[in-house]
């Protein structure tokens, strides 16, 4: 049976991506490769994994021998690591000649974010991303929010025997199903924003478009994923055709920040429940003052017809349960 070998078990979307394998592809070993030491018996026990390897992201030759004796690799640990993913496609390539190998790695939509205006606001003109247009993949490049591993995948792809998938989720929201509370990227940041300012800002008026989704309508689409690269022959389609985007639902950043205000102010990290209007320039450090300025378009026929749905909780419904259970 082809052996997977999976990075970022314990963040958001892997924790939930380990429990989808072992419900549903028992016969495929799965080795995990981790930093934390205090996950082993959760590991081998709960999640049934058949080997668990501890070591962190810069450690390129222990990468390197993991994704030579794998034949998928699942990267959903990061996507702004240049060195990562190059490390993963050195070590695919040193596969035998002629064998299949396979690299599924998760991308995400801030590359799509359209910077032309920054003022918070909505604009109609803003440009709506396809992954069902080869030419709006051809566009991916490393100056974009994770385009430096995406160019590196693609280029794997077109250069080698290694049949790649690359998925650009949205915003991800929802709890991470394991041991380890991970909140994911979007989440985090916005916790973190809200500790550096002492609330929870958005950008203008704050009708510049955000989309989201639910962390449990990525798992389902990782597993039919899976499916398609264990029964196709690389040489069916071109790598722009390997990319899909998954998203959910729209809505105003402003809608996204009174709701995550009232979340954070419930669980006491900040004093109001109310979001604030800033400038952009008055929204500090990091990447989501930049995401908050902006409008993401996103549209996906090619998920959809690989059987992408989002059919879970919206954002607001979820932060309101999450409220609740707290309070
Ligand atoms: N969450 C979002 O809103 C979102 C949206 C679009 C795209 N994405 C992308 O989707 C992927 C999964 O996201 P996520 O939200 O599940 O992320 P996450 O919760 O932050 O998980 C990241 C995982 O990678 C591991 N990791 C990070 N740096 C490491 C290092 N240097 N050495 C070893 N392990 C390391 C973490 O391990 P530790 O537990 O040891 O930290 C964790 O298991 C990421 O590539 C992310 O950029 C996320
Ligand atoms: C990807 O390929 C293009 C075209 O061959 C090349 O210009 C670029 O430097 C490559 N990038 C990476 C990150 O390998």
């Amino acid at each position: 049976m082809p052996s997977i070998l999976l990075l970022g078990v314990s963040g958001l979307v892997g924790s939930h991506l380990i429990l989808a394998l072992r419900d549903h592809c028992p016969g495929l070993p799965v080795t995990v490769f981790l930093r934390n030491k205090n996950l082993d018996v959760y590991l081998y026990e709960t999640a049934k994994v058949d080997k668990v390897v501890h070591g962190t992201f810069d450690e390129k030759d222990k990468i390197v021998a993991l994704a030579k004796t794998h034949d998928i690799v699942i990267n959903v640990g990061s996507s702004w690591d240049v060195p990562l993913s190059e490390a993963i496609v050195e070590g695919l390539k040193q596969q035998p000649d002629g064998k299949k190998r396979t690299l599924i790695h998760m991308s995400g939509t801030g590359n799509f974010v359209d910077k032309r205006w920054t003022d918070g606001a909505f604009h109609a003109d803003t440009k709506v991303w396809s992954d069902d247009d080869t030419e709006d993949m051809k566009l991916i490049n490393p100056e974009m929010l994770n385009g430096g591993p995406d160019t590196v995948v693609l280029n794997a792809s077109r250069d080698s025997q290694i049949g790649t998938f690359i998925v650009f989720p949205s915003g991800i929201y929802g709890e991470a199903a394991g041991p380890v509370p991970a909140l994911g990227v979007i989440q985090l940041v916005f916790r973190e924003k809200a500790q550096e300012l002492g609330f929870v800002p958005y950008v203008g008026d704050g009708s510049a478009i955000f989309n989201c989704l639910h962390v449990k309508a990525i798992t389902p689409f990782m597993l039919l994923l899976l499916g398609l690269a264990l029964q196709e022959d690389k040489s069916q389609r071109s790598v722009y055709e390997r990319c899909f985007i998954i998203g959910g639902q729209e809505m105003p950043w402003k809608a996204a920040s009174e709701a995550f205000a009232k979340s954070l102010h419930a669980e006491g990290v900040i004093p109001s429940p109310e979001a604030r209007s800033v400038k952009l320039e008055e929204a500090g450090g990091g990447e989501l003052p930049m995401l908050m300025a902006s409008n993401m378009r996103l549209t996906s026929p090619r998920a959809q017809r690989l059987g992408y749905k989002n059919e879970e909780v919206s954002l607001e419904e979820y932060l309101k349960q999450y409220d609740q259970y707290l309070n």
